[in-house]
């Protein structure tokens, strides 16, 4: 069987048929050439694929293309602005050294996001806590929850220009 899916992915509208059984990120990487999102485990344990859907973040590796039908969808690829100045988020991580591999960077960023636009100022406890879906394999979890509280601080400061 063949669905019909539509959907909006980063502000630009896509029409495609898939498969009921294709995930989201399959769908993303392989169809729309979007692969900045990760996937590692395939099993919704390690946060590499975390899309944001209707500003929710969701596991793509697990969540099915067609769940997707009519929804807004957020990628890594649709946080820097047209001119190329990349999201506050997306420049903390490399002002703070947040990745070594930077496999599971874009998750982390897509998790951020979905943190600061509820709480703009979350203290570490919060960050950790809602990071805790994020797996870094290399291990390096000091300065990703710098590199969020910096975020959150530049967000805060452009939000009063
Ligand atoms: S690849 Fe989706 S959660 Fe790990
Ligand atoms: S930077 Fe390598 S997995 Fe996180």
């Amino acid at each position: 069987m063949v669905l019909n899916l539509q959907f909006t992915v980063n502000g630009k509208p896509w029409s495609l048929d898939c498969e009921p059984a294709d995930t989201l990120a399959e769908v993303l990487r392989n169809r729309l050439n979007l692969n900045g999102t990760k996937v590692s485990c395939e099993v919704e344990v390690c946060g590499a694929c975390t899309v944001l859907v209707d500003n929710l973040p969701v596991s793509a590796c697990t969540y099915l293309a067609y769940e997707a039908r009519g929804k807004n969808l957020l990628t890594v690829e649709g946080l820097e602005k047209a001119d190329g100045t990349l999201h506050p988020i997306q420049q903390a991580f490399i002002d703070e050294f947040a990745f070594q591999c930077g496999y599971c960077t874009p998750g982390m960023i897509m998790a951020a996001k979905s943190l600061l636009d509820e709480n703009p100022k979350p203290t570490r406890d919060e960050i950790i806590h809602h990071m805790d879906g994020n797996i870094c394999r290399c291990t390096g979890y000091v300065p990703i929850v710098a590199a969020v509280e910096r975020a959150a601080d530049m967000m805060s400061k452009e939000s009063k220009k």
